[in-house]
């Protein structure tokens, strides 16, 4: 393929976003763009923005104000550097981004990135004239997405199966950056699958903003459930593992609980976003369930899948919270135990109901208890690795990793775990011992009937 030109990306935000950069890659290979590592040496950078709190919408404009001197750099030496800004700021500020940042040649929405050729031929012939795309069209990107670039896949690739929300948090931007939730097709995602896995996927991680929110026609002409298309998903031959997220408690419904059950393949790891104990603060957020509500999905789980391990979001300091209200979440998270967390400061964000509530919590105390969680949390993840420390573990191998004649591997519960073995085993599954925890990863050792 011609590489005459050069691309950079750079991400921010959650794994949609991670996994939205790789597909806007491939839509300008096409065009003759291979990658560049460093803005200095592309032709065409694309800022893959997240909105989802203040801190990474912020993050934006001091790396364009960087990029502003490479572009301008550039002009003086009769160059051009076309600078794009792609996702959920894009999609959320659009004008007043551009007002901000004149010099930003496109922007570009989730939903339009399968029209990037387009605008950037646009672009290209009207130095100086920005374009805006921030449309939420009829038609269905993928289908109009050119296959990953051959051999780009991984041993664990995502795939996304839905996008969108309906939920309407009190606290969140998703609703409005992401737009109304829609499912893609059983056949569309069955067929991307098979490609994944004939191009060396093993495990593959469906991806949404509501994940389990997905319902869609499937190949039988029926109506299918998220744990329907994960039964036919572990049929593929050749796919040995599957994981889905992000998921919402209210949709963790008894047929996706049993999947956790029947289907080998489902590894037993969940994120599962509760972002509180407190009752009061879950229906201030508009969540939809209780704390009982969350507490019962989970002893079912763990009465369905006894191994499964557990990932939340949560907030600290939403509009309202007491620290009566913050003892709850503590509560909570001593009781369930998780194996990971992320947990933030609640962000007002813009046009979001809880933005304008009174009783916003001050920062000190935000930071407060967020430091407090965040030490519980660790904590927790801390034990539940040590824990494995002895154990024999299936890993999946994903690559070499970062010392010579170390690999790479992923645990049943998304810990990355090395250990010296042949890189003949990159994309099998073998079993380890566990030699030792660190905070964000294992050690292991590969029994002896494999090491040979
Ligand atoms: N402030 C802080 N955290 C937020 N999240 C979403 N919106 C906000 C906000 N306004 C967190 C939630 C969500 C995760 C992806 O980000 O915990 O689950
Ligand atoms: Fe945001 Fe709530 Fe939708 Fe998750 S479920 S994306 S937190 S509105």
């Amino acid at each position: 393929m011609d590489h005459s030109r050069k691309l950079h990306v750079q991400t921010w935000g959650c794994q949609m976003n991670v996994h939205d950069s790789a597909r806007m890659a491939d839509a300008l290979a096409p065009a003759g763009f291979g990658a560049a590592a460093t803005a200095e040496e592309a032709d065409l950078v694309i800022l893959n923005t997240c909105h989802i709190r203040e801190k990474a919408a912020e993050k934006l404009f001091s790396e364009l104000g960087r990029l502003r001197r490479v572009q301008q750099a550039r002009a003086a030496a009769g160059g051009r550097l076309i600078l794009a800004v792609a996702g959920c700021v894009a999609q959320a500020e659009g004008e007043a981004l551009l007002a901000r940042a004149p010099f930003v040649d496109i922007v570009v929405g989730p939903q339009t990135y399968h029209r990037l050729p387009a605008l950037l031929a646009r672009a290209e012939a009207s130095p100086g004239v920005p374009v805006l795309d921030t449309e939420f069209p009829a038609e269905d990107k993928f289908a109009h997405l050119p296959p990953p670039v051959a051999g780009a896949a991984r041993v664990t690739a995502f795939l996304t199966i839905q996008e969108g929300c309906d939920k309407f948090c009190a606290f969140c931007v998703v609703p409005y950056t992401r737009g109304a939730e829609s499912s893609r097709p059983a056949a569309a995602i069955l067929e991307e699958a098979r490609r994944l896995v004939a191009e060396g996927a093993r495990e593959i991680t469906l991806l949404g903003q509501n994940v389990n929110a997905w319902h869609g026609a499937g190949t039988d002409g029926r109506a299918w459930s998220l744990a329907r298309l994960l039964e036919a998903l572990a049929a593929l031959p050749g796919l040995a593992r599957l994981r889905y997220t992000t998921s919402h408690p209210r949709e963790l419904t008894d047929d996706l609980i049993a999947a956790h059950r029947d289907i080998p393949a489902l590894m037993p790891f969940l994120h599962l976003p509760v972002q509180s104990g407190s009752d009061r603060v879950l229906k201030a957020m508009n969540r939809g369930h209780d704390a009982a509500f969350y507490r019962g999905r989970i002893a079912a789980l763990r009465a369905a899948c006894p191994g499964i391990a557990l990932s939340s979001d949560f907030i600290v300091g939403h509009p309202g919270e007491t620290e009566a209200d913050f003892a709850a979440t503590l509560a909570l998270v001593r009781e369930i135990g998780f194996a990971q967390a992320f947990s933030f400061k609640y962000s007002p964000r813009p046009g979001t109901p809880a933005a304008d509530a009174p009783e916003q919590v001050p920062e000190a105390e935000k930071e407060r208890r967020l430091a407090e969680l965040q030490a519980l949390l660790r904590g927790q993840q801390a034990a539940f690795n040590q824990a494995l420390v002895g154990r024999r573990v299936p890993v999946l191998v994903t690559g070499p990793g970062r010392h010579p004649g170390q690999l790479a591997a992923r645990s049943p519960w998304l810990q990355p775990v090395h250990f010296p073995a042949p890189a003949a085993l990159i994309g099998t599954e073998t079993w380890v011992e566990i030699t030792a925890a660190h905070p964000n990863s294992l050690a292991a050792r590969i029994e002896e009937r494999h090491a040979a």
